[in-house]
């Protein structure tokens, strides 16, 4: 039978990689370049030296960043209010790669070396009966078979050896990575100790913002219906999702911007702690917020802001491909049809100020708001205004005393 797997060119993979060709499988390395710094041809080398039939590179880069990274900016995701959910877009799209792998080469299975305890099997899982639903998955991190023979990675490395896989001689990170276009994550290993710093090598996208330069940078993004569509900055513009996530990351990145150290609650309900860095992310969230806030009607806003939550939720446990999830992103984007216009910015030292924005919907009225003139406002309505709502506090007072 012929297995796809989600190949990594790491240590785990490798090793699953051989293991199912013990069992007998035919198996094909798939991997996703979904912007993570990779050696593909080496891990093609790799993969095919252990006994891969064959290894599929696929570059879903305009893919996630225009499928994924964008609605997600456009619904300004975020996860339990602070994580960008970059592993989470991923997974989604990593899946409809190994779906269309799989059936193009007739196989009926899909294997991964996500482990039982975290997000990504769920992700990967529940993706892929999303979108074939007779696949069968094989996830050797939850076989009994494979987990006694396998404690950890002392005996990964020992199979390893005996089976002649390449082991990479620059030694392995203290920590587990999950790199893409959007973000880097960082967990497990060290890290695990919640009150332990993360070391100042650890971090690959981002700058110290400590080293940052002593001078700024400015840029302005131009957002349609809530989804950027352009970046300016003095010589340079950018106009397609990839290019502007591209150049946000590297600009993000030298200013030290998107650094976050937080503990969240995984799906399956263990608490976690992660070190994530998102520049280009973090850029457009700020922006995005902004110019929501401009542009967006209030009572729309703040039913928006609890779909929003939702969808976060969903899209960090794995139902991005869910009659929900579509609903909600439909829900969404139609709110942010009135949210178009340009914002300026600009980055220091890890922080990303709001300079001014403008646009040609939005509901900002400055003559109905400026202190300098009445305009069709009656200031005395605004007693009536106060007086009615006191009405409940007042009666409230008479039975429970306000102290002062
Ligand atoms: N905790 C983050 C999430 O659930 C990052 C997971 C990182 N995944 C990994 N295989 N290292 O989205
Ligand atoms: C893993 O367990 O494979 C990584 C962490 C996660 O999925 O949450």
């Amino acid at each position: 039978d012929k297995v796809i797997l989600a190949y990594s060119g790491g240590l785990d993979t490798s090793c699953i990689l051989k293991w199912l060709l013990d069992k007998k499988y035919d198996v094909i390395c798939y991997m996703a370049n979904i912007g993570q710094d990779e050696n593909f041809g080496e891990a093609r080398e790799k993969a095919l030296k252990i006994g891969a039939s064959k290894v599929v590179v696929d570059d879903v880069r305009e893919q996630f960043a225009k499928e994924y990274v964008w609605p997600a900016v456009q619904a300004g995701l975020l996860y339990e209010s602070r994580y960008l959910l970059g592993t989470s877009l991923a997974r989604p799209c990593i899946s409809v790669g190994l779906i269309k792998c799989a059936k193009e080469n007739k196989a009926k299975y899909i294997s991964h070396g996500a482990t039982g305890k975290g997000n990504d099997q769920v992700r990967f899982e529940l993706s892929c009966y999303s979108l074939w639903p007779e696949v069968k998955i094989i996830a050797p991190w939850r076989l009994e078979e494979f987990t006694t023979r396998f404690q950890g990675r002392q005996d990964l490395l020992k199979y390893a050896a005996q089976n002649g896989i390449p082991v990479s001689v620059t030694p392995k990170a203290p920590w587990s990575m999950d790199a893409n276009l959007m973000h880097i994550s960082y967990e497990s290993g060290i890290l695990e100790n919640p009150d332990n710093e993360p070391p100042s090598d650890l971090y690959l996208m981002t700058i110290d913002p400590k080293s940052a330069p002593n001078k700024s940078v400015k840029i302005q993004i131009r957002f349609q219906n809530g989804l950027p569509v352009s970046v300016e900055t003095g010589n340079a513009s950018y106009d397609n999702p990839l290019d502007i996530l591209t150049f946000l990351n590297k600009v993000g990145g030298e200013h030290g911007v998107g650094r976050i150290d937080i503990v969240e609650n995984r799906f399956l309900g263990l608490k976690s702690r992660g070190v994530y860095e998102t520049p280009g992310g973090f850029i457009l969230h700020t922006a995005h917020t902004d110019i929501e806030q401009f542009c967006m009607d209030k009572e729309v806003y703040r039913v928006k802001q609890t779909l929003r939550d939702r969808l976060s939720d969903y899209v960090y446990n794995g139902f991005w491909f869910s009659p929900e999830g579509q609903y909600v992103r439909n829900c969404i984007a139609l709110a942010e049809e009135s949210v178009t216009g340009v914002v300026k910015l600009e980055m220091f030292k890890g922080n990303v100020f709001v300079l001014g924005r403008s646009s040609p919907v939005s509901l900002y009225n400055q003559d109905l708001v400026s202190m300098d003139k009445h305009s069709d406002f009656s200031p005395g309505d605004a007693t009536g205004f106060i007086n009615i709502h006191a009405i409940r506090l007042k009666e409230y007072n008479r039975f429970q005393k306000q102290n002062v």
